[in-house]
């Protein structure tokens, strides 16, 4: 890892009144995917023969188009609840370049780009307020092999989509092996980024590695995603592979805002998918801060499937702005898993907002009470408002300490949990402590990173985002303690301080 540092955060917190920030970023800094995206792509539904024009200006129209009243009464469109991309997978060009290196598209199946651009099916997209991706391989040719790869081709490639009004560029791996006698596909993937950097377009950069070189290592300066496994297919074997590769490999720890693994597309309405694999499809997605790409028709999708495509409630798990992943938490026994994701909350360090997903691994219904204490990161003795984002209610819960549930056969129950605040008023803080609070800094020296701790006989704690934590140890005076070795991975850290005064915390972000 490089020699990271730490930027201070100006916020002063009182001594139970901590604001966490959003939006940290140590990715390409391009405002590009702040949050998972959200569309369509092609693949798992058309493959390389199906995919033409029609197909795509039949999606955006499915895009678009409103649905009958939804749970809140209102009617909505995929558009409105946030999925924007279309994107065109493999099999889109014709065999060679041109003779002065352009990519070609196959007019058969695109009639509209009979002038070797797609302007008019990204303007058709743009002004339906959609965007447009498109797939290419840094190899020498695309998986498919029906047409070349973008090897040695990356920067006018790059200038080629760009003005074609391409918004999303899928760059996949497939024969990099020939690439210039073998470049490694890390740095295959740099030469993309900068080519697109230099075109001056955003573009959402999607890494299809497949995880072969540890992505998530690099990926979050080279790429706005990338992908964490082979191919997923629409089965519940499958979908569940891809999330416990993700859980065994703790990838929650390298996805942040701009840069997020990429578990595959949606399969949700596809293939022997049931109803209950496909919300738990869903949830699992969202759970993971994933993109969250379909891969259906949606021109024949069944209300079923949108209602669980659409639901907000838990799209804004995904979305959530603080960009944390979240991950499992427990397993119990061989049925039942937990998974948490930290949620942003506008409040306090008390109020905390979390999302609970309950997985149902066996074939068989269970149903039972699942405590507080079992979530992990929750406070079991605090009280929380729990919503059921499938039910959108509320449960009568807030005075107890654990939730009811019964899950269908492989089935999900999703929860948002916002802890009840104890009354305590931040006129109560004494103004001493909101002073020392002010003074809990941290910095760069040559021993590494330092936290200083302004009192005398403290007990100082560190939690990362995740709310784990990762460093606990007492100090007898005001000076700045080293903290390297107990930080190991960039983030938001947040430091909490008893004195004997009362309480300081504040957060602080760890850059690279
Ligand atoms: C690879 C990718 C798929 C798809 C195909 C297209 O297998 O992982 O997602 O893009 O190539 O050929």
């Amino acid at each position: 890892m490089a020699p990271a540092k730490i930027l201070k955060v100006s916020i002063v917190f009182g001594s139970v009144v901590l604001f966490l920030m959003s939006g940290t970023s140590f990715a390409l800094q391009d405002g590009v995917a702040r949050t998972p995206p959200m569309g369509w792509n092609s693949w798992n539904y058309f493959a390389c023969n199906l995919i033409t024009e029609d197909v795509v200006l039949m999606t955006a129209q499915a895009f678009v188009k409103k649905h009958p009243a939804n749970w809140e009464g209102k009617q909505i469109s995929m558009l409105d609840v946030g999925y924007k991309y279309v994107c065109i997978d493999d099999c889109w060009g014709k065999g060679t370049r041109t003779a002065l290196g352009q990519l070609q598209i196959n007019t058969i199946k695109f009639p509209h780009s009979i002038d070797n651009t797609f302007n008019w099916l990204s303007d058709s997209l743009h002004n339906m307020g959609l965007k447009f991706g498109i797939y290419t391989s840094n190899g020498t040719s695309t998986c498919q092999q029906t047409q070349p790869g973008s090897c040695s081709h990356e920067e006018s490639d790059a200038a080629q989509f760009a003005l074609w009004g391409v918004d999303f560029i899928k760059n996949d791996c497939c024969f990099s092996e020939g690439c210039n006698g073998g470049t490694p596909n890390q740095q295959l993937y740099v030469k993309m980024r900068d080519a697109v950097k230099k075109t001056g377009r955003p573009m959402v950069l999607s890494l299809c590695e497949y995880g072969k070189s540890s992505p998530w290592l690099w990926g979050d300066t080279v790429g706005h995603m990338w992908r964490t496994n082979y191919d997923i297919t629409a089965d519940w074997g499958s979908v569940l592979g891809r999330v416990d590769e993700n859980t065994s490999r703790q990838l929650y720890r390298y996805a942040h805002p701009g840069a997020w693994n990429d578990p595959d597309m949606l399969e949700v309405g596809n293939g022997s998918l049931t109803l209950a694999e496909n919300q738990s499809h869903f949830d699992l997605w969202c759970m993971q801060a994933s993109p969250l790409l379909k891969g259906n028709d949606l021109s024949r999708m069944t209300e079923e499937v949108f209602t669980i495509l659409s639901n907000r409630e838990v799209i804004a798990v995904d979305q959530d702005s603080l960009g944390v992943q979240g991950r499992r938490v427990r397993q119990i026994g061989t049925t039942i898993d937990i998974y948490v994701k930290k949620m942003k909350s506008a409040d306090t360090l008390l109020n905390r907002k979390f999302a609970v997903v309950l997985l149902n691994r066996t074939t068989g219904s269970l149903s039972g009470s699942v405590k507080w204490a079992d979530f992990g990161e929750l406070n079991p003795k605090a009280k929380y408002v729990v919503r059921d984002l499938w039910k959108h209610t509320n449960l009568d819960t807030a005075a107890t300490d654990s939730v009811r549930a019964t899950m269908a056969g492989h089935g999900t129950v999703h929860l948002l949990l916002t802890r009840v605040p104890p009354p305590v008023s931040a006129l109560e803080i004494p103004v001493s402590i909101n002073a020392l609070s002010a003074q809990l800094e941290s910095r760069t020296s040559a021993l590494g990173i330092e936290i200083y701790i302004p009192a005398s006989n403290s007990k100082v704690q560190i939690f990362n985002a995740q709310g784990e934590m990762i460093a606990s140890f007492s100090t007898s005076h005001p000076s700045w303690y080293p903290v390297s070795d107990k930080l190991s991975l960039y983030g938001i850290y947040i430091v909490c301080v008893k004195t004997s005064s009362g309480f300081l915390a504040k957060e602080l972000l760890l850059a690279r």
